[in-house]
């Protein structure tokens, strides 16, 4: 960072983006980097989480530390653009392109299947390039903690991992699986046809260099714009007379301690503390070590390097601590400093340092004072006081110091609970020092709680002059009084198990994996893919940031942004909303709402319509989007935002489902039944009843939900990009709310940013074009994460209660359930979706005597939607706890329990008339018994938990089966249409109507194209998916995407190939090229439509007949997982899939998917439940 220049004007700020000298005016300079690169078209650059949560906004810096340039990852949405004067910034575009040559990094992750829908690719590609900048041959330790912030919700991280392994000398080990002959043993890439990386891949180049060295430094940085002022003094000594002179300035230095305001506009006048170059100094001294107020984490880690472990056991603790902290990107750039000044009751260093007696030295104008750390230390500030460096003083000979921090995620999470523990018994006065930390996130019934000087537990542990070997009352009694009135117990069993187990470390884990698939037949024709694992088409332009997402739309000209205001209430009359002030905001023009949809302010999911667009009257949810701000710009719009009034008249609202069975609120409910086997019933011996509570989950899709709707000149035309999975769904709504017939609307997609059931939903849309319609201009809409998490719908929170017989072998003789689920304010897909759940109860079993009622129950939450499985996760987590029941009851192996109760050939399930045509189940069964050793794994396990050494430690297996029938459940929806044009020069462009989300449906079309024509698949090319080219097709979703349109293409592709054979037949050998041009010379048509509408699925609710499938896909998965009774921590250590898909047309992408959804399925049995503060509000809304 260079600084000087003393323009008191405001000069203009230079760096560079790419190699590209950027010279900003100031004026825009107070941006965040991420919204400065994609308005300047760089759009590779993602927007997910908006405050460093996720890295999809990765990209590299470089800029002169010491005389040296240094190369280091940031998030850009916590970056503002003021900071970067002199610096570089490279982007994923940056690095390489399709157009020019892939950068390794590109090269590896697209090549090694690890992008899916690709959204979280450049991030990756980003922070694995920042791993290389510091070391060209990473371990796998190194490329796990440069890639901590990064998070990919589609592929269940293991290809990526493998793809950046292949960087290491030691590249991801296999595991010893055993796979039998039908198996391929074949790598889905090809490492030596990878590109070496060169020195030349990771450094920046000497003419960029040369840009850097000319900026000259400036000292001062006005915005002409709102009169604000950035300084960049260079010792502390300048900083402290700016203070003086500006007493309303603040302290500056990575800027992230202010968490979610990083655009904060109310930092007028700024002191960046970034330049002063004595603050970034670690100085061994005889007494302790000194650390620079100006030290980053990652500084901090590297300076503490080689201590001397006895003397400076509290350092190597703060460094070991500091490693861990948030991800790679925030410690580049986060300070010490800051996190002690940051303040929070989950900082990791407040404890340590209190319990250290670190000390820090306060530079003010009266000269410099020592203050203690300790909590709230930031009031012992006074205004314009500069930390200059915190001092950690040299520990005893004895000293123990531990740091124990308890939460959700290994990383980039904030502790529950955590605690710093300094003892010494060994001295004349044994001391003990503990301070406890953490926030409520994951607890319910917690307060925040102050960070807790723990008096109590000290005094115990020198009374007993030792920790404690086991949980005592007196210890749990000394706990509870520390805690004071927060008698959180899961945090109090917490920290009595940090004290009983004080000097137990965190395991090590070993990566291995191991993929396996069926061969392709060697007469197969080598040009023909299917069975193979071709990449996906997009993944080369997903890696490299080319590859177009509803957002990255090039802005037009005209063009609004909108802005939504959330309604705070659950369930609420409005009384009214004045929107004089937001109004007058400059920049701001207009407001939208319920008044300005000219047809139909209600939409459908499916039922009748019962969902508004802006809400007439009253608000039924807290989070519902009340109306939107048009605005120019995002500062504008959001500053509009808050200054929007609105009035409530509060009524009741009915939040949980408990509330919702009280009050007997419901949509329609769905029953089924079918008692096909009376002898069974008659043979039960013994029953049950019990509840299971299943909580919701939230997609977080890494695209959020957005919108660009372009109104034409011309009829009422307008033409609409959406991240939608249904565009002819959101086609009809549109046209309904404009009043206008639905071929005046054209929407479009080219892919988007994952869905997982949760873009079915038109809302987002709908109100683009309400206001695009309104404001005659084009208008853009892009949810922030916490507005996407506030009023789109999540996976249903659901309650099963269970009536189970079952005769002495533990096979079900009758089941029974009642499943209460919270649909949320509104049908959306809730009815039907309950109506599967009944269907899917079954899991991988066949319930012979079965009864089940679900109840969407009428809340006032969001409106709950499909989610991954649709009902198949809840079904199969309802039934599986049943089956251990059994198991318990009859002492059985939980594996014999399953085995006896799976579906089988013939069997007849419990809807529909459909038998099951095959034993695919079993033959899964049987392959996963085999390749998990799951006898032999048992017996280990019953042995590791035998063992009294292990008592808090438990370790257990599971295996289990499921089976899915990917069906639309209505007979109309199972309908798909192509189009296949083959162009003069023999090029071939395809379209269908499914929407690709990453799960690599345009990739599969094209393999399924290929084969019908016998054309290679490098001749084919599908640009995006419009209701203009394929009409009224059907949401992608419930797995049919590739049935339902690769039906179709191969219809289409069946009618052009019978129309060029005879011409190929007369030709063998002529290229394809020359038979096309003949076939055009010949005027055949070169063009062909294909639509399906064989599939017969359709099952009759009121007689429960009918087909209920076509097949039914299967598989088995075998997991060995550890669990700490006392924490709650568990650890995966094996997974065993057996997945039968059919003759698989894309090992690579079957995999793929399989694990993601492995992944997404254990966040949601772990760790991700979705928990709602009193008021109806999301307490688990990115805090
Ligand atoms: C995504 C994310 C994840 C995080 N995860 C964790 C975590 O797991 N554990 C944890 O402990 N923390 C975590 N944090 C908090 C993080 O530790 C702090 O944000 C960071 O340390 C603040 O440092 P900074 O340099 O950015 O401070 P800034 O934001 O620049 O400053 C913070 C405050 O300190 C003042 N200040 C800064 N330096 C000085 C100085 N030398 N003298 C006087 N005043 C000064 C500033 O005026 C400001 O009020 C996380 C933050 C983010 C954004
Ligand atoms: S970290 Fe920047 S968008 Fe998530
Ligand atoms: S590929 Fe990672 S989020 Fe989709």
């Amino acid at each position: 960072m260079g600084t000087a220049e003393n323009d008191e004007e405001g000069g203009i700020l230079k760096f560079s983006v790419n190699g590209k000298l950027q010279k900003v005016s100031p004026d825009i300079s107070s941006q965040t980097l991420i919204q400065y690169l994609r308005d300047s078209g760089l759009t590779g650059t993602k927007l997910s989480c908006g405050e460093g949560n996720c890295g999809a906004c990765t990209v590299l810096i470089t800029s002169k530390k010491g005389g040296e340039f240094e190369r280091y990852t940031v998030n850009a949405c916590t970056t503002l653009v003021c900071t970067l004067h002199g610096s570089e910034v490279t982007t994923v575009e940056g690095l390489g392109s399709t157009q020019t040559t892939l950068h390794p990094v590109q090269e590896r992750l697209y090549s090694c299947h690890g992008s899916q829908c690709g959204f979280c690719s450049p991030g990756m590609v980003m922070s694995m390039a920042g791993v290389l900048c510091k070391n060209s041959t990473p371990d796998i330790e190194d490329i796990v903690t440069g890639l901590q912030g990064n998070l990919c919700r589609c592929t269940g991280y293991r290809p990526i991992l493998e793809a950046f392994s292949t960087f290491s000398s030691k590249p991801l080990a296999k595991s010893d699986q055993k796979f039998d002959s039908a198996e391929e043993e074949v790598e889905t890439y090809d490492v030596s046809k990878f590109k070496d990386l060169k020195p030349e891949d990771l450094q920046i180049s000497e003419n960029t260099k040369q840009v850097l060295e000319n900026i000259e430094q400036v000292k001062c940085v006005r915005f002409k714009s709102d009169g604000s002022k950035w300084f960049y003094p260079s010792t502390v000594a300048e900083a402290l007379c700016l203070s003086k002179q500006f007493p309303e300035a603040v302290y500056r230095q990575g800027g992230t301690g202010g968490y979610k305001k990083f655009s904060s506009t109310e930092m007028k006048t700024v002191i960046s503390l970034s330049s002063v170059l004595k603050m970034k100094e670690i100085v061994i001294q005889e007494e302790g070590i000194l650390i620079g107020g100006g030290v980053t984490y990652s500084e901090l880690v590297e300076g503490l390097k080689n201590l001397d472990i006895v003397k400076h056991r509290s350092a190597e603790v703060l460094k070991d601590t500091a490693a861990k902290i948030a991800s790679t990107q925030l410690r580049n750039v986060a300070t010490l400093v800051g996190g002690i000044l940051w303040d929070h009751s989950a900082s990791d260093m407040l404890p340590i340092l209190t319990v250290a007696k670190a000390v820090l030295l306060v530079e003010s104008e009266e000269g410099q004072r020592k203050i203690p750390v300790r909590p709230h230390v930031t009031k012992e500030l006074s205004q314009g006081d500069i930390v200059g460096a915190v001092f950690i003083p040299n520990n005893s000979i004895n000293d123990i110091i531990v740091y124990k921090k308890q939460a959700k995620r290994k990383t980039v999470e904030l502790g529950v609970v955590n605690m710093a523990l300094l003892a010494n018994f060994e001295n004349a006065v044994p001391h003990v020092s503990i301070v406890i930390g953490g926030v409520d996130l994951a607890v319910k019934q917690s307060t925040e709680g102050e960070l807790i000087i723990a008096s109590n537990v000290e005094k115990h542990l020198i009374s007993i002059k030792d920790f404690p070997k086991s949980s005592t009352s007196a210890l749990l009694k000394a706990i509870q009084l520390d805690f004071g009135k927060d008698q959180n117990q899961y945090k109090i069993q917490i920290i009595s198990e940090m004290l009983t187990n004080i000097f137990k470390s965190e395991k090590k884990w070993n990566l291995k994996s191991h993929q396996l698939f069926e061969k392709t037949s060697a007469t197969q024709s080598m040009i023909d893919p299917i069975t193979r694992p071709v990449p996906h088409i997009s993944a080369a332009e997903q890696c490299t940031g080319e590859a177009e997402y509803t957002g990255d739309v090039p802005k037009l000209a005209n063009e609004v942004f909108l802005f939504p205001v959330h309604s705070t209430q659950s369930h609420a009359k409005i009384k009214s909303i004045n929107t004089e002030n937001a109004l007058r905001v400059p920049g701001v023009v207009s407001w939208v709402s319920a008044q300005d949809v000219p047809g139909a302010n209600i939409f459908a999911g499916a039922g009748p319509p019962d969902e508004h667009i802006f809400p007439e009257q009253d608000v039924h949810f807290s989070g519902q989007i009340i109306g939107v701000i048009a605005a120019v710009t995002p500062d504008a719009g959001k500053q509009a935002v808050s200054l929007v009034e609105v009035s409530y008249e509060t009524k009741e609202a009915l939040l949980s489902i408990t509330d919702a069975v009280a009050k007997n609120s419901s949509f329609e409910i769905s029953k089924l039944e079918r008692i096909q086997d009376a002898e069974l019933l008659k043979s039960t011996n013994k029953s049950f009843n019990g509840q299971i509570k299943l909580g919701g989950q939230l997609h977080i899709y890494m695209e959020t939900h957005g919108a660009v709707a372009i109104p034409g000149k011309e009829k009422s035309e307008m033409i609409i990009y959406s991240s939608n999975q249904s565009i002819s769904g959101v086609q009809k709504a549109v046209a309904s709310a404009l009043k206008v017939p639905q071929h005046k609307i054209v929407v479009k997609a080219k892919r988007i940013g994952g869905g997982f059931g949760g873009k079915e939903g038109p809302l987002i849309t709908l109100i683009t074009a309400v206001a695009a319609n309104k404001l005659g201009r084009p208008c853009r809409l892009a949810l922030d994460r916490t507005s996407d998490v506030l009023s789109m719908g999540h996976r249903h929170e659901t309650h099963a209660d269970y009536e189970i017989g079952f005769d002495e072998t533990g096979k079900i003789t009758k089941a029974k359930f009642e499943c209460n689920f919270n649909a949320g304010c509104s049908r959306d897909l809730s009815v039907p979706w309950g109506a599967t759940l009944l269907n899917r109860l079954d899991g991988g079993y066949s319930l012979k005597n079965f009864e089940g009622k679900a109840y969407p129950r009428k809340t006032n939450l969001t409106s709950n939607t499909a989610f991954r499985g649709f009902g198949g996760p809840e079904g199969t987590a309802i039934i599986e706890e049943c089956i251990e029941r059994i198991a318990q009851i009859t002492g059985k192996d939980p594996a014999e329990v399953r085995k006896i109760n799976l579906t089988r050939e013939n069997d007849l399930l419990h809807y529909g008339d459909t038998k099951v045509y095959d034993d695919n189940l079993m033959r899964c069964w049987e392959d996963c018994i085999k390749k998990s050793d799951y006898f032999e794994k048992r017996k280990e396990i019953e042995a590791f938990n035998a063992n009294p050494g292990n008592k808090n430690v438990r370790r257990g297996i599971s295996i289990v089966p499921i089976k899915f029938a990917p069906f639309m459940p209505l007979k109309f929806l199972n309908q798909a249409s192509a189009y296949v044009r083959i162009y003069t020069d023999g090029s071939i462009l395809l379209s269908h109507g499914g929407i690709e989300m990453g799960q690599g449906l345009h990739t599969k079309m094209l393999q399924v194209a290929s084969r019908v024509l016998k054309v290679p698949m490098e001749k084919f090319h599908l640009i995006e998916t419009s209701t203009e080219i394929n009409i009224n097709t059907t949401s992608t979703g419930g797995s049919t995407g590739t049935d339902l349109n690769g039906h179709a293409v191969v219809l289409a592709c069946e009618d052009l190939a019978a129309k060029l054979a005879p011409l190929r037949d007369a030709n063998p050998d002529m290229p394809w090229e020359q038979v096309i041009f003949q076939a055009y010379l010949q005027r055949i048509p070169l063009t062909a439509y294909g639509f399906y509408n064989r599939s017969q699925v359709e099952v009759d609710p009121k007689t429960n007949t009918g087909l209920a499938f076509n097949y039914l896909t299967t598989g088995v998965a075998c997991t060995v997982v550890e669990v700490d009774c006392a924490s709650g921590n568990h650890q995966v250590l094996s997974t065993n899939i057996v997945m039968d898909v059919g003759q698989s047309l894309n090992p690579a992408i079957d995999i793929g998917q399989v694990e993601g959804a492995f992944v997404q399925g254990y966040g949601y049995m772990t760790m991700e439940e979705v928990v709602h503060g009193l008021n109806g509000e999301i307490a688990t809304n990115n805090k």
